[in-house]
């Protein structure tokens, strides 16, 4: 009777598991090689600095970095632009100040501009709003593996096109590999060679693609090499007090548990 009991909700996970695949949920999503990963990834300036020029001239049409101080791009371990750079990037764009009720030109202490678009998500948070990786079986224990993935995820968009589109209630949706459902209301926004990077690096679709999700990754989570440092310094020193505690542990008992003092 147990046998059977087990046997059945084995197989009515089994049966709820390939309906949740069956139902397409999950898009493809390519493993990115990225500087950032494992613990002591670091985010590669020069990419950051490429990314940033794929969203400016591409991305910005419709997206918006609202979350995101312009002052920031100046900052070390990430773009790290120089000041008057910064300066000069921040007037391209119209602010309105209320306190001049007016529009004036922007400076690095406001933030990117929001979404051109109605219907384009701002893209602040993408990287972290957005799993790469769910499985095994939506356990998403590869995560602990692979990490979040929300940089691989905007990459594989960016690279999951399939050329296909349909109409539907008046809408264009555009077949996309990645995205979860398969068709996306985003067209097509990078082919490659977009646009032409300072550095002379490869402007490739996989490449601008990567370049431009490493850099919402730092927009997204720019504090992400100190948080990696300060949690690698937090266990050394727990595994040093464990060690320590051990021993400490030992000497106080050894004479009770009738072993010699040495
Ligand atoms: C022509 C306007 C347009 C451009 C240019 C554009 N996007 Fe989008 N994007 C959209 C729209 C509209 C959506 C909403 C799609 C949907 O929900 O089906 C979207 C959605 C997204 C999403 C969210 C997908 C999700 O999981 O919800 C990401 C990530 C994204 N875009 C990244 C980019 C990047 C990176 C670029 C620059 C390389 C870019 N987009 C350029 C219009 C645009």
């Amino acid at each position: 009777m147990i046998k059977k009991l087990t046997f059945s909700a084995l197989s009515a996970l089994a049966i709820s598991a390939s309906g949740a695949l069956a139902a397409g949920g999950e898009g493809h999503i390519e493993d990115f090689d990225f500087s950032f990963e494992g613990p002591f990834g670091t985010y590669d300036q020069n990419q950051l600095q490429r990314g940033l020029k794929v969203y400016t001239e591409v991305c910005s049409a419709c997206h918006g970095l609202k979350f995101v101080p312009l002052r920031t791009l100046a900052d070390e371990g990430g773009p790290h632009l120089p000041e008057d750079q910064v300066r000069a990037y921040a007037e391209q764009f119209d602010v309105y100040d209320p306190e001049i009720d007016d529009f004036r030109s922007g400076t690095p202490t406001d933030f990117f501009p929001s979404s051109a678009l109605e219907n384009a998500p701002d893209l602040s948070l993408m990287a972290k709003a957005r799993a790469g990786f769910h499985g095994p079986m939506g356990t998403g224990i590869n995560q602990l593996v692979k990490g979040i993935g929300g940089a691989e995820y905007i990459a594989s968009i960016l690279t999951g096109y399939t050329g296909e589109e349909k109409e539907e209630y008046g809408s264009i949706f555009y077949e996309n590999t990645a995205f979860p459902g398969g068709w996306i209301a985003m067209s097509q926004p990078l082919y490659g060679e977009d646009v032409e990077f300072d550095d002379g690096h490869d402007n490739s679709l996989h490449h601008e693609a990567e370049d431009v999700a490493a850099f919402l990754m730092w927009a997204a989570e720019p504090k992400m090499m100190a948080r990696q440092r300060a949690g690698f310094v937090g266990v050394t020193f727990l595994i040093v007090l464990s060690v320590l505690l051990y021993l400490t542990n030992k000497r106080l008992w050894a004479g009770v548990k009738g072993k010699k003092k040495d």
